[in-house]
């Protein structure tokens, strides 16, 4: 088997540093969502995107997960723009798009549309509850829509982990030279506890590689914080995992906590990093309690495994269990509940903010050391 396809066939590259902007007037200012999602579009991550949404794709994705073009596309990459904003542009201007005085990209202004944000809430949420940190979000940004193609100029300019900022050309060609013909990708905006280490270790089992790609764009206030985690990552694979055969690097996207849904979308980004195996375990992408445990499993059922493109992996709830000294889930212990540490990244958070020490059945101790860390001098600078 080789390294899977790019989603729709090709992987998509509108990076032109040498655009000449010098006749275009309408400049937007763009947010950070935006911003990140610019720069996924330009290198490839969202291939087969070539801009923001237009309407007809915007209402194909919403409504039926795919593309007006048929390809699976679950979340709507969107540039929701105010109306004074839409004010400044009309169809067919080429627009530089600015983030705190830099130009980042152009878009040329195929369409401009008004979307039915309770629509998209449902649909793509499953609710339009506002208490929910994705739907907040999607309801707190501009009320109009533009869409149509991009190009990116400028990639962001990284200070903080800038060796883990790879394109997925880079990412591939780095597979290819390390001779994975199978390589799982990873997803989190976690530290790794031991219940990840779990499921990425038995998917090591099978594959050549584990590509542990975090996610590190927009997060809700309450998560650890992108540059604890890296560091946490770096420390954990150090002492416990094999060096040739893992992976380190980010994924700068914002986290939508649209569960279900947004697992198809990290699935499909990392099929254009060069994975052929995907893993999804409970509550993946979730928050609260909106999506049922393995809702993001089942709706991977609504696709056929050669549109999907990639092969998933499912894990069962997994958690420590004192009578077998072991990681598990209930497909592999056979002892009651009350055997059973049931470890989350939430639990983990709350311990750690009440000062108390994660056992090490949660999470390994050289995490929990960066995590105290980096959690303290967090207080110390709020
Ligand atoms: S998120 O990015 O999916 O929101 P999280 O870090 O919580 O982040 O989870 C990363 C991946 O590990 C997801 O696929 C999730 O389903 C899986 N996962 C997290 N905790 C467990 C667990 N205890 N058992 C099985 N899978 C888990």
């Amino acid at each position: 088997m080789s390294l899977s396809q790019p989603h729709g066939g090709k992987l998509i590259n509108l990076y032109d540093p040498n655009y000449d902007v010098s006749e275009l007037k309408v400049e937007l200012e763009i947010d950070t969502i935006a911003l990140s999602d610019l720069e996924l579009i330009g290198n490839g991550a969202y291939s087969p995107l070539t801009g923001f949404l237009s309407q007809k794709d915007y209402e194909a994705v919403v409504e039926s997960m795919r593309l007006a073009t048929g390809e699976v596309w679950s979340i709507p990459i969107t540039l929701p723009i105010s109306k004074e904003q839409s004010d400044t542009i009309e169809l067919q201007d080429t627009v530089k798009l600015v983030h705190e005085g830099e130009v980042y990209g152009v878009l040329t202004v195929e369409d401009i549309y008004i979307p039915d944000k309770n629509k998209e809430a449902v649909s793509v949420y499953r609710t339009d509850d506002l208490a929910h940190p994705g739907v907040k979000k999607m309801f707190d940004r501009g009320n109009i829509y533009i869409g149509g193609p991009i190009k990116l100029l400028k990639k962001v300019e990284k200070t903080d982990f800038s060796s883990f900022y790879l394109d997925p050309a880079e990412t591939r060609e780095i597979f290819a030279e390390k001779g994975w013909k199978t390589v799982v990708g990873f997803q989190t905006r976690n530290p790794v506890h031991r219940a990840h280490e779990y499921i990425q270790k038995s998917a090591l089992e099978i594959v050549d590689g584990l590509f542990l790609n975090p996610l590190v764009g927009e997060t809700k206030a309450d998560d650890i914080p992108a540059d604890v985690r890296m560091e946490s990552y770096q420390v954990l694979l150090k002492s416990y995992y094999p060096k040739d055969r893992v992976f380190l690097a980010v994924f700068p996207a914002a986290m939508r906590y649209a569960g279900p849904r947004e697992a198809i979308f990290h699935a499909m980004v990392r099929k254009n990093y060069g994975c052929t195996h995907f893993i999804v375990g409970r509550d993946h992408a979730g928050v609260g309690s909106y999506y049922g445990t393995y809702d993001a499993q089942r709706i991977f059922d609504q696709f056929t495994q050669e549109e999907l493109g990639i092969n998933l992996l499912f894990f069962e709830h997994s958690f420590y269990c004192k009578k077998c000294e072991n990681m598990a889930s209930t497909k592999t212990c056979p002892h009651g509940k009350e055997h059973h540490e049931i470890l989350s990244g939430t639990k983990v958070r709350e311990l750690l903010r009440n000062g108390e020490i994660p056992p090490s059945t949660f999470s390994r101790k050289e995490v929990v050391e960066v995590l105290i860390k980096g959690l303290q001098k967090q207080e110390i600078h709020s």
